[in-house]
Formats: C-alpha cells, structure tokens, sequence
C-alpha cells in the first residue's frame, strides 16, 4: 500500500481537462477548508488540493515557525516550504494531476513563495495574496517560464510594501513573469483581489473557460 500523504488536506477533482490545478494555502488560524469556496471562485473548474498547516502557534495552524509578527524562523521557513514541496509532488502523482499553481493567502502566501524559492519545480505558478519576502537571503532559483501575481494591501498593518516590492524583485530577478499590483485596502481580501486573481488565472489556462462569469 502506498505511503499516506504527509498533510492532512481536501482534494476536489477537476470539473474539466486541461485546467491547471490549484494549491491552496491558508493563512495563520486558518486550516484545509478554509479556501475551497475561494478556489471554487477564481477556477471554477479546477482541481484543488488544500493541504493542513503543521505548525501551532498559540492554537492556530500555520505553514513555518515565526519569532513574531512579520520576523521568521528562516530555518523553519527552509524545513516546511521542502516537506511541503514533498507532499505536492506526491499528491500530484497520487491524484494525477499536473503541478498546481499556488493560491496563498498571508502565512499561505509566504510559504507558498519560499516554496517558489527552494522548489520552483513543483509549482506551475503562483497567486500570492498579502506576501512578503519570507527568506532575507533569497536564492536565485530558475524560474523561466513561471507566472506569479502578486496581490497587496495599500494599508496592510502586518505586511510592508517593502516585503512585497523585494519579494516581486527576487521573483523577477529568477526569470519568473511577475505582475504585482497594490489595492486600496489592508490585509483582508476583498471583491478586486477574487476578480484580479480569476481573471489572471484564466489567462494562464488560455481563456478558455466555458462557463460564464456569475458576476
Ligand atoms: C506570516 O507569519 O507569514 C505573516 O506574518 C502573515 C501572518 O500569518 O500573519
């Protein structure tokens, strides 16, 4: 019998061929459920794969250790975006399906952007919501061919414009096709973050969605 997977998680399958799959990745306190209807929003078709944070932090689930609000366990952050890449590349096989591109929000975004950094390969591309950058040392992965939104809040309180700046530059840097654009708001999602993101999403599968947009 085949290993068990290594995150707890919710898989839903894909509502149509040759949509890319999506990876959903939770924000502190949050856990696999948190994100499916947002999945369902932006890729209405796509499969989705929505893996459990491992990591407490005063009862909340999370993706890697923090020293405190927006200063990280770098070690950490190393250790969880590998075992993390471990689980996608396996949950890919498992359910046969291609490499997802990432949907994160907050402590989803940043681990999904360290797994960009330390194993680009088993991600198609990414939608980060509220990042930052979560290495000071960035590697330069190649990341030719990648496609990665970033989605910032003007008046975010847990996330500098900085972060997000010289996360989009290391990203540009590593040859991935980066569009970054800060909204009027703070750390909270809003309307333009869902149609941003599932207009982009359908420009990486071709625009060829069959169904029409609800709104
Ligand atoms: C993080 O820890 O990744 C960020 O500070 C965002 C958060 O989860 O509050």
């Amino acid at each position: 019998m085949d290993a068990p997977l290594s995150f707890t998680h919710r898989f839903e399958p894909a509502l149509r061929a040759g949509v890319p799959p999506l990876l959903l990745l939770h924000g502190t306190g949050g856990n696999e459920d948190d994100l499916l209807p947002l999945g369902r929003m932006v890729a209405p078709d796509a499969a989705l794969l929505s893996p459990r944070g491992k990591v407490l932090e005063g009862g909340m689930l999370r993706f890697f250790r923090r020293v405190r609000a927006g200063v990280f366990d770098e070690d950490d952050v190393r250790r969880n975006a590998d075992d993390l890449a471990d689980f996608v590349e396996r949950a890919c096989e498992a359910y046969d399906i291609a490499a997802p591109i990432a949907l994160g929000y907050s402590n989803g975004a940043n681990v999904a952007a360290a797994v960009l950094l330390l194993r680009a390969s088993v991600l198609a591309g990414a939608v980060l919501l509220r990042a930052t950058l979560p290495l000071s040392q960035p590697p330069r992965p190649e990341l030719d061919g990648k496609s990665v939104l970033i989605l910032s809040g003007a008046t975010d309180p847990l996330m500098s414009p900085d972060g997000a700046a010289r996360l989009a530059a290391a990203l540009t840097e590593a040859g991935a096709n980066v569009t970054h654009r800060t909204l009027p708001v703070g750390h909270e999602l809003s309307q333009a973050d869902v149609s941003l993101a599932r207009k982009w999403l359908d420009e990486q599968s071709g625009g060829a969605r069959l169904r029409p947009d609800p709104g």
